[in-house]
């Protein structure tokens, strides 16, 4: 008993320490922190060591992508001669004859926006730019002058483009892609029927 008694003004001597040196009287500065980190959020690096900026998880699409399984290559080209097919969706088959020129007239006004300065309002090569030798080599549609284009090429080349003719993949959607090749598989019927009529 007598040694606890003893030890009353310790205690007394240590919370008057804590309670002096507790508070912070100069209001400019918030004080001791008690929870340093909830003050100062760790800061996360958003770059890599090497300067670049992380890079998307591995296998990762961007937003809008459309997957394309031919490659931009000579085999490639002949891969989508071989096996690329217009997908159902985009078919005009079955269409009722309304809605059927609808859609051709939706793809006759894409093809005018991208295709008809080189490749002519009928496919026969003679947009205003050959007209006015800006670009020479655009070939006509026709079966007799490239008996080798199907529909797989036809998009195969909107995707990538060829020679010259410039990549139209980040112009049009597939859908307008398609609608476009449909487009140009009429020109090159139309262009077969007046050849064989003459
Ligand atoms: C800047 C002019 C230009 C534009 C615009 C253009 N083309 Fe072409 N296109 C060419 C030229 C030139 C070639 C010949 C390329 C070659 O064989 O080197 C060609 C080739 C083609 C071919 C034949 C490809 C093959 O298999 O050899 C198709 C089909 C075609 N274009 C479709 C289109 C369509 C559809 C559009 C519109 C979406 C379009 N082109 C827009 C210039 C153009």
């Amino acid at each position: 008993m007598k040694l606890r008694m003893h030890k009353i003004p310790v205690v007394i001597f240590a919370a008057a320490v804590v309670a002096s040196t507790s508070c912070n009287f100069d209001k400019s500065t918030p004080g001791f922190e008690y929870m340093p980190d909830m003050y100062r959020g760790p800061a996360i690096e958003a770059y890599q060591p090497d300067g670049g900026a992380l890079k998307p998880v591995q296998g990762s699409i961007p937003r809008g992508h459309d997957l394309y399984a031919f490659e931009d290559s000579p085999e490639g080209y002949d891969a989508a001669q071989a096996a690329l097919k217009i997908p159902a969706q985009f078919h005009l088959d079955g269409l009722s004859e309304e809605k059927k020129e609808k859609v051709m007239a939706e793809s006759k006004e894409l093809y005018n926006i991208f295709c008809t300065h080189c490749h002519g309002e009928k496919g026969d090569g003679q947009g205003i730019l050959v007209k006015n030798e800006k670009i020479l080599g655009v070939p006509s549609y026709a079966s007799a002058a490239r008996p080798d284009i199907n529909e797989g090429t036809i998009y195969h080349v909107i995707h990538y483009g060829k020679g010259i003719m410039g990549s139209h993949a980040s112009q049009m959607t597939q859908e307008e892609r398609w609608k476009v090749t449909n487009y140009v598989l009429k020109l090159r019927k139309d262009l077969d029927g007046s050849a064989a009529a003459e």
